[in-house]
Order: structure tokens, then sequence, then C-alpha cells
């Protein structure tokens, strides 16, 4: 296999509690994922990306992690995961795991040493343990928020009984923040890093990679960067501190020692392409989510001005720019772009908005065809194949998210684009597990038209859309080159032109288009013969013979 199989990589994303559940609990795991390793290879994609695995309490969807180096029994042994990996290189799949750095769980053995042993040890030391702020230190050390809601400090009970330190989580109460400045912290990362690397996976998606390094002194946020106003990279205390980049490369060097292109991408929460770049320099990651992508409305305008900086920006640093749509922390794309809002806003999940499924579905349908048309490495996440829309009706009662709790039950959170996958069958668990099996979170009655077994014997469904357009993306010599311009086009109109004579039009204007006449599409996302493209449509056409 190539070991720059990155830069074009299509990577699927395998949000592993709601894939596909082998044991029969309501809970996806190894087992479910190495049954349906055929399915991924018949889809056509690259790589899977599978969330974390790890022994965890589950306070945030395994990103609280209380053990780096096992697999949590919910989800498998460490020998599942060893036949996993081996199973999957031998179907030509490459396998990423996440890393979760920027804390662990409360769990933890190192986190329950920190409390058991008091101010002033080592052990406290590995986190951010500070004496609080007032004259009997019962207010928090800093005004930092968590992500989640409230603040972002917890004040301990101290081995004697007496209130005592507070520490710092940037996310739930139950991630404290592990500090960076503690060489052992550092140590320990890189041996969870050769730990994986050594048990043949071929890279790791690093979660939150922006964080990690804190401001000396822990200073409080200005009222702008409480507010959330975009900063530049100097002036945030907790997020894309300069420091940061050290521990990149420190992790490229570790991941650099194996062979077979072994890869680290990251989740970098910033939102000038340019700053994300300076995480894609040579020596640092290999690639980075596109959130700015993910997050441009459906519009001709901004698609384009976001296309043209991310193709910029990766340039200068000769990195492989990627595109992505949905993930496991933002709304369903069938369903935002559906909403009279169609761009992603992380507080917008609980708002009540007219949604257009139909619609967004159309959209959906070209817009995968704009993404797997750009040059570079595409995110797929779970299910978006199949065309599954966000749950917008859970029943509160089973809401996880921990940003339901922490808004004190005002923001829904993210459970509605977690419902386990609909597989087959007519009814719920739609051979998610094993009939009978209540699947962790409902799956909505509707979704028995979406079953990946409905749609694979339908020629007009998402998945096959899906299918054909990542064949394509496999055998046409388009996508062999880095060759990428835009060709002029009508208003409200994407027409860009790829090496090989290969042209993609997305019809995002409210009038027909023509975008290569008398062709027929190779493909389209409205499967037509003729060469017309209705709104809200896209196609790839062959302009050499
Ligand atoms: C990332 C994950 C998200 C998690 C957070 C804290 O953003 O994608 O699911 O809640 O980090 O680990």
């Amino acid at each position: 296999m190539r070991s720059d199989w990155w830069r074009r990589a299509v990577v699927y994303q395998v949000y592993i509690r709601s894939f596909a559940d082998g044991d029969g609990d309501g809970i996806g795991d190894i087992a479910g994922i190495r049954a349906r390793l055929p399915y991924l290879r018949e889809l056509g994609v690259d790589a899977i990306w599978i969330t974390p695995w790890y022994p965890s309490p589950m306070a945030d969807g395994g990103y609280d992690v209380a053990d780096y180096c096992a697999i949590d029994p919910r989800f498998g042994t460490l020998a599942d995961a060893e036949a996993l990996v081996r199973e999957a290189h031998e179907l030509g799949l490459r396998v990423l795991i996440d890393l979760v750095p920027n804390h662990t769980s409360d769990q933890h053995p190192w986190f329950r040493a920190a409390l058991a042993d008091g101010p002033e040890s080592p052990a406290r030391a590995r986190y951010h343990f500070l004496d609080g702020r007032g004259p009997n230190g019962d207010e928090p050390p800093n005004n930092w928020p968590s992500v989640f809601g409230g603040p972002g400090w917890i004040r301990v009970r101290e081995p004697d009984g007496s209130p005592g330190q507070w520490f710092l989580h940037v996310f739930a109460p139950e991630q404290p923040d592990l500090n960076w400045d503690n060489p052992e912290v550092r140590a320990e990362f890189e041996a969870i890093l050769a730990f994986w690397l050594d048990r043949g996976v071929d890279g790791f998606r690093i979660d939150v990679a922006h964080a990690m390094v804190k401001e000396d002194g822990l200073p409080d946020l200005t009222p702008e960067q409480f507010e959330g106003v975009p900063l530049s990279r100097e002036d945030h205390p907790h997020w894309d501190r300069p420091g940061v980049h050290e521990i990149h490369r420190s992790w490229r060097r570790v991941a650099d020692r194996y062979d077979g292109g072994r890869v680290l991408i990251g989740e970098v929460g910033v939102e000038d392409p340019a700053r994300l770049a300076q995480y894609l320099r040579p020596d640092e990651l290999h690639a980075a989510f596109n959130f700015p992508f993910m997050a441009t409305p459906w519009s001709a305008v901004a698609l384009r001005g976001i296309i043209n900086d991310t193709l910029d920006a990766h340039r200068e640093v000769g990195a492989t720019p990627t595109w992505v749509l949905s993930n496991h922390d933002a709304t369903r794309h069938v369903t935002r772009l559906g909403r009279p809002y169609t761009g992603f806003r992380r507080r917008e999940l609980d708002d009540v908005l007219a949604t257009d499924l139909a619609l967004g579905t159309r959209r959906a349908r070209a817009a995968i065809l704009l993404m797997l048309a750009l040059p570079g490495c595409a995110y797929l996440y779970q299910g978006e194949e199949l065309g599954l829309p966000e749950v917008e009706d859970l029943p509160v009662g089973l809401l996880e998210d921990p940003i339901w709790r922490r808004s004190g039950h005002t923001i829904r959170g993210r459970d509605g684009c977690r419902v386990p996958m609909p597989w087959g069958g007519d009814v719920p668990p739609f051979d998610f597990g094993p009939p009978g099996s209540t699947p962790w979170l409902p799956q909505p009655a509707a979704w028995r038209a979406l079953t990946a077994e409905a749609e694979a014997a339908d020629p007009g469904s998402m998945l096959s859309l899906y299918r054909a357009a990542l064949r394509l993306r496999r055998e046409h010599p388009a996508f062999r080159t880095e060759a990428f311009r835009w060709l002029p086009s009508p208003e409200g109109t994407l027409v860009f032109e790829r090496g090989g004579g290969l042209r993609c039009a997305v019809n995002l204007s409210n009038r027909t288009i023509v975008p290569a006449p008398g062709r027929a599409p190779l493909v389209s996302s409205i499967g037509p013969d003729g060469d017309e493209l209705p709104p809200d449509a896209a196609g790839w056409f062959e302009t050499v013979a």
C-alpha cells in the first residue's frame, strides 16, 4: 500500500457506539465493525477512523479516557482490536484511531492519584490544580468557561475532608485537563502512540489538537474572548497557543519511526485556513479537518471562497486539503441543508427550525459530488451515505450528551446525529444488533426506507450515489493529479475541471444550467440522461473523449 495514501484518501468515520452491535447489548462494538468491513470495502473508502474505544465512564461518549492502552469491555478486547486491524488491512482498508490528549477521564488512575495525594504532589502536577480566588479560595482560579456550559473549574475536597483546590476542565467536569508543561505527560503520550503503532494502526485522529497548551499563569479571558469573537493565535490563553506545535512535532517524530505511511490527522478548531495550515507544516500533522468548509452555508459565493482559501493555504505549506460535511459533533447535513440557515452553528441544535428534508437530501446529494470532486482527502461520517437525517425528537430522558446537562437542559446536544445505524429489515433495531436487542438510542421507524439493505437494492438511493462517485474517484484518471481550475459559469453555480477532462458542476442557483452541452454526466445527483442540471443538483461530466 502506498505510503502517501492519505493525500487522496476517503476516510470513513465509525462512531463505534452507534455503528454495529455484535453482542446485542445495544451498544456498537468491535465485533460489529469487523462484520461490516466488507460493506465499507464495497462502499469504496480507503480508511476508517474509529472514535474512542478505550475504557471510559462515557461521560462524553468515550472522549473521557480512563486507560489509553486498553479496550472498553463493552467494545471488546485488545485481541479483537488487533484482529480488526488485521482484517481491515487484508481488505485494503487502513485503520485510524482516536487520540484524546487534552484531558483524561476523572476515573483515570492519574486523576484518582491527584485527588488522593493532595496539593503540591507530583500527581497533581499532571493536571491544572490551583488554589481558588477570594478570601476562602471559594472562587474559581480564573474565568474560563467549559465548552459544554458553566464554569471550567471544579473545587475538590482534600483527603482530610476540607474544601480544597480547583481543577481545570475545559470540557466536561469528568474530563480534567492535563498539564502539558509536565514532561511526564508528554512522555506518556509518546508511549501511547507507540503502543498502538506497534499494533499496526495506521495513525490517529487527534482530538482538539489545538488545545493542550495553556498560557503561563492561566490569565482570565478578556470580554471579547469570552464572547468567542474570532481571535488571533497569540491572543487566546488556551486555544491554538504557539507551543502546541512542538507537541505535534514530537508526535510526528514518533509516527515517522514506523513505515507504511502512519498519519496524524488533527481536529484543529481554528477558523482561519492560514492558521490551520500552520499545523500542517511538513514536520507536524499530515492533515486536519476542514471545519470552515463544513460550516459554510449552501451558497456558491461562500463555497467558492472557502474552497479557494483552503487550496491556497494548504498549497503554501505543501499540505493536502481535506473536506468534510458531517461528523459526530454536528447536525447531520441532510437536515442542515434543508433548513433556512444552512451553515453549521455549534449551538443551534435545539433551534426550532423548519426543515425541508427533501430539499436537504437533494442538496446533500449535490454536496457530496462537490466534495468528492475536490483535490485532497475526504471524510465521511457513518450514515451520511444512507442520507440519514438528524433525529430531532429523541426523548429528553435518553439524551446523554454532556451539553444537555451542562446547558441546564436548554440545548439538546449532539445525540441526534449519533443514533445507531439502520442496516436492514423493517423494524428497529434494523440489524444494528441481533433481533430483540434495544439500541442505546431509539431509531425512527421511518428509517426502514434508509437501511443499507434497502438502499443497496435501489439505484436511485444515496448509497448508490456514494458508491458510484467513490468508484469513479478511484478509477478515473482525473483524480490521480491535484489539477484543479475554475471554469466561467452562471451566477450561483460552481463549475471546475480536474485533470484528465473531468468537469464538476454544482447548481446552487434557481435556474437550470447546461454545464457541458451535449454530454450526459458520468454521475449526477439526479441521475438524468440529458445534459441539464436543475437547481440543487450536481454532476460530473467528461469533457475529453
Ligand atoms: C472533540 C470531540 C467531541 C468531544 C470533545 C472533547 O471535539 O469530537 O466529541 O466532546 O472533543 O473531547
